[in-house]
């Protein structure tokens, strides 16, 4: 459930209405739910009532500082995968011990900012690393809370592009290697062991591969504590999908995520961390954009936006899905047409949805891409020299701009021209 809803047949982000905000900001551009976001939050929290848990928000999904701020005053923590993230995470305010370090590769230098300035624990993916970690650590005369990302070999039965748990991924450390790498690390100074992480990937639709990873993890941390390692939290990773409108079925709700994990994981005496990105965000987030032109080809109808794939790649990158509505809703009542519809880039790629059954659109016609607050903003890019497009935030019948849009000025004056040019 989300809060984009039409009012006398306008759509309305919460008390706003999103032609008002298009009127104000120009499109196309970003707008996010307040009242989603915490919705979500919630839900989640509620789903592990009962746990010792910690919900670390990954922020990769939508960084915005504003939104990391209105989960933070949720209480929530955060996953970070670069240094970057992490200052990012710090700057909104997320105290520093509620921050997790995740990410398949750390630069020395991300080790030492996040051991200077604190961390919940770093989730480390390889035994190369550990050493990296360990040797920064005694450097600095400190100690690194970790937990080592166990790879399970469960199919998550998602996209190829975003499936992590399976062997052939570069990510964790093969549970067969655990018992070792664990007593290895044991004996690292500066590690300091604190627990057992794993994510096996992102939009999973139904529970049973979390489940059987679960399983592998419960087992293991069984074998882990007789080794006597202080096992007391178990990081679960994200990976809860959100229905785009194009699933056999919908995916599973928190709550039954959450009694899932109660089963499989909850006599372990263990705090359980959980990492999850879309499910707080996704359907807190839609892009808005407007139809520059209607094109009939030879075969086929091309609806071109403004919008394109430098700002919303995920159709382009992973064959994805996402509704397409009118922002004005009598523009329903019009005649179904079948439109390819695409951006104005420079390749065929840069196609949003082929062949979708719409009502007909005219030039100057709002429409708003659902579900598109995860993996939107944040993957977007300035290719074309297309300025990145602004993110708007409402709050009841408030809204704020939240990232402007820049100018070209501004994106042009980054490139250094070398002497030899002048
Ligand atoms: N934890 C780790 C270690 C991750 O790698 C990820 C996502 C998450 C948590 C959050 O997963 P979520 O709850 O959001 O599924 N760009 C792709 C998704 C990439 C996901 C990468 N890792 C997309 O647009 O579908």
């Amino acid at each position: 459930m989300d809060h984009f809803n039409y009012r006398n047949g306008h759509l309305y982000a919460e008390d706003v209405s999103v032609a008002e905000i298009a009127a104000s900001v120009g499109t196309p551009f970003y707008v996010y739910s307040t009242a989603t976001l915490v919705r979500h939050f919630k839900l989640f929290d509620d789903a592990l009532d009962g746990l010792d848990h910690c919900i670390c928000y990954a922020m990769k999904a939508a960084s915005n500082q504003a939104i990391l701020k209105t989960l933070g005053n949720l209480g929530a923590g955060m996953d970070v995968v670069s240094g970057g993230e992490y200052r990012r995470a710090i700057s909104a305010g997320i105290p520093s011990e509620k921050i997790v370090f995740s990410g398949v590769g750390k630069t020395l230098e991300e080790i030492k900012l996040v051991l200077q300035n604190g961390i919940r624990q770093f989730n480390v993916e390889s035994e190369s690393e550990l050493k990296h970690i360990s040797s920064v650590a005694s450097s600095m005369n400190t100690l690194a809370p970790i937990a080592i990302r166990i790879n399970p070999d469960v199919d998550a039965q998602t996209h190829e592009k975003i499936a992590t748990g399976k062997a052939e991924n570069k990510f964790g450390i093969p549970l067969s290697r655990a018992r070792d790498v664990y007593a290895d690390a044991a004996k690292m100074p500066g590690i300091d062991i604190v627990g057992i992480d794993l994510h096996i990937g992102s939009q999973l639709t139904n529970l049973e591969p979390f489940e059987k990873a679960y399983q592998k993890l419960a087992d293991l941390t069984q074998i882990l504590k007789q080794d006597g390692h202080k096992i007391t939290r178990l990081d679960l990773g994200g990976g809860l999908g959100i229905p785009y409108g194009s699933e056999q079925s919908a995916p599973p709700l928190p709550l039954e995520y959450g009694k899932m994990v109660k089963k499989v994981l909850g006599h372990l005496d263990c705090e359980i961390e959980i990492e999850p990105g879309r499910l707080i965000v996704g359907n807190a987030g839609i892009l808005v954009s407007s139809v520059l032109c209607i094109k009939s080809g030879e075969n086929r109808n091309f609806a071109i936006l403004d919008a394109a794939m430098n700002d919303l790649i995920r159709p382009a990158m992973y064959e994805a899905y996402h509704d397409i509505v009118p922002i004005e809703q009598q523009n329903a009542s019009r005649a179904e047409k079948v439109y390819d519809v695409v951006g104005p880039v420079c390749e065929t790629g840069d196609t949003f949805a082929k062949e979708r059954r719409m009502n007909e659109l005219f030039e100057n016609d709002l429409v708003a891409f659902r579900s598109a607050g995860a993996y939107g903003a944040v993957m977007s890019s300035e290719y074309n020299t297309r300025p990145l497009i602004p993110e708007v935030m409402v709050n009841k019948d408030r809204f704020s701009i939240i990232r402007k849009r820049p100018s070209y000025t501004e994106i042009i004056d980054r490139d250094i021209i070398p002497e030899w040019l002048k």
